[in-house]
């Protein structure tokens, strides 16, 4: 019988753990230019976000605007000199190895620990991701991108996670490829990009009805849409330029999209010869890695070519020899992501609701949040202590919370971080007095919850009452039954 008993308390426990976690859903829609709500709009729902929580007017992705390298830094909060994923696709020279983003499958080029894997290390704590543009995903539950998935697919899954009765997540990651598809075949301006994102506001509105009919969701679920760039108008066959015409590929080797370039110089004598020959190329920058400008926070990282190309909005330089020589279909090809980070074209949205954030509050036109300081956004909403120092800062943050000095305990607990001795002792302390507190508060509980029973059968029938308190145990485990089935069948 004591076995049972505490094998009672100890579900009650873990259960009563994982319920008072905080819920987050993070939803990426890819290439979200900042104003499309306004050329394409009018957008019912994200207007209906706008009004149940907090937005800034646009949000600044990391140099250089690209998938892969912005939603490593959303779930980082690390600029990409910092997490090394520098483009979409590197070279690292060292191993002389080439990753590729959409076919690359090894773990080494995801080396940073992501707000997900950090939500999970504590008690009763998972992280779920569905599609995130990132191949090696370590957490409790994840399901891979699967091209053409409807996004009432992804939202049907994600919200399960949520409510699984035996092992539910707290955190969730979705991503949607749209409308970035449609944006780059077609442009920013389109018909059809205009068409792509109303499906998103109904998308999205599908998601905030589901939350709403859901009673542990609607009022705990914290919520973050937003995206990983803009999109910029591209007349790709009007003026097509190739790498190959202004130098000689035998000196050097290039990486990246069409819009940024990585050159690795073959021999350290060629770079001045090189440099001049890739300065001729019209409507585009090129800079010596020690030479990028500050802003872009893109030079520290050996993965950074010797030399960077940058190409001005709306231009692409192609490669020749892309892809085992099949020339890219250029006819295809109306817009892009990839520029100058700063550029009203690569800006991208950003909208958050939930219990801890203000409702209807715009961050204010002169403010520039940047995408790296989301993650001080779901650290403090996912109330972890102690988040590993990063380039996310919370000047912008701050205003969203509806109880702002939470920023400050956070910060506060980042510098305690770098002396680390006596306050690992008072952490640890901090841990065993909270346990010690859950455990009062489930016995607590469980007695509250007998009373409860025994007096609603005494008022039914004052002979049950007497049964009942004979049989304490009996209704303490009637009553678990009833409000948490899962916990009840493992036990019966
Ligand atoms: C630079 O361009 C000139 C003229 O096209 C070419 O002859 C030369 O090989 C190029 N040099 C390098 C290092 O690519
Ligand atoms: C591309 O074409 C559009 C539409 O014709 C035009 O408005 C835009 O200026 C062009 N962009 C460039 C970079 O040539
Ligand atoms: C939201 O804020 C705007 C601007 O401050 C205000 O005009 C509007 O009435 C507010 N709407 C609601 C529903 O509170
Ligand atoms: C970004 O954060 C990393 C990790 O804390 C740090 O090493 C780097 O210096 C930061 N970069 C900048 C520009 O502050």
């Amino acid at each position: 019988m004591e076995w049972f008993l505490f094998a009672l308390l100890f579900y009650q426990i873990s259960f009563l753990c994982s319920q008072s976690l905080p819920l987050l859903l993070l939803v990426s829609f890819d290439g979200f230019r900042w104003d499309y709500p306004k050329i394409h709009g009018p957008l019912t729902n994200f207007a209906r976000l706008e009004r149940h929580g907090v937005r800034a007017p646009s949000m600044i992705p990391t140099f250089t605007t690209s998938t892969f390298p912005n939603h490593y830094s959303l779930i980082t909060g690390l600029y990409e000199e910092s997490h090394g994923l520098v483009s979409d696709e590197i070279y690292d020279r060292r191993s002389n190895e080439i990753f590729r983003s959409w076919e690359s499958n090894s773990s080494q080029w995801w080396p940073i620990k992501t707000i997900w894997s950090i939500n999970e290390q504590r008690l009763g704590a998972r992280s779920g991701v569905i599609g995130w543009p990132q191949k090696f995903i370590d957490v409790s539950k994840s399901e891979v991108y699967r091209e053409g998935r409807s996004f009432k697919d992804i939202v049907d899954q994600i919200l399960r996670w949520f409510d699984d009765s035996n092992e539910p997540i707290n955190f969730g990651a979705i991503y949607f490829p749209e409308p970035d598809l449609t944006g780059r075949r077609n442009g920013p301006y389109s018909l059809e990009t205009k068409q792509k994102v109303k499906e998103c506001d109904d998308n999205l509105g599908y998601l905030l009805n589901e939350i709403d009919k859901n009673v542990k969701l609607k009022n705990n679920l914290h919520l973050i849409v937003t995206s990983d760039h803009g999109m910029e108008q591209v007349n790709a066959t009007d003026r097509p330029m190739y790498l190959e015409q202004y130098v000689d590929m035998t000196k050097c080797k290039a990486f990246g999209t069409e819009t940024t370039l990585n050159i690795f110089v073959n021999n350290p004598n060629d770079i001045d010869a090189i440099y001049r020959n890739l300065s001729k190329i019209p409507n585009s920058n090129t800079y010596k890695k020690d030479q990028l400008p500050d802003q872009y926070h893109y030079k520290t990282h050996p993965h950074i070519g010797d030399l960077i190309i940058i190409l001005n909005p709306g231009y692409e330089l192609h490669r020749l020899s892309f892809d085992d020589g099949n020339t890219v279909n250029l006819s295809r090809i109306h817009g892009n992501s990839g520029y100058d980070n700063q550029l009203e074209s690569m800006k991208t949205i950003f909208y958050a609701t939930g219990p801890e954030l203000k409702e209807n509050f715009t961050l204010s036109n002169s403010d520039s949040l940047h995408s790296v300081d989301l993650f001080v956004l779901m650290c403090l909403i996912l109330n972890i202590g102690k988040c590993p120092s990063s380039n996310s800062s919370a000047t912008h943050i701050q205003s969203f919370l509806i109880d702002s000095s939470k920023v400050a305990s956070i910060i506060g607990k980042e510098t305690e971080k770098l002396h680390d001795g006596p306050m690992g002792l008072v952490l640890y302390l901090l841990v065993l007095v909270s346990f010690v507190l859950i455990l009062i508060m489930a016995v607590a509980w469980s007695t509250v919850a007998f009373r409860n029973a025994s007096a609603m059968a005494r008022a039914a029938h004052p002979d049950a009452a007497t049964l009942a308190e004979q049989n304490q145990y009996k209704f303490t485990q009637i009553n678990d039954l009833k409000l948490h089935p899962a916990i009840g069948d493992d036990n019966l």
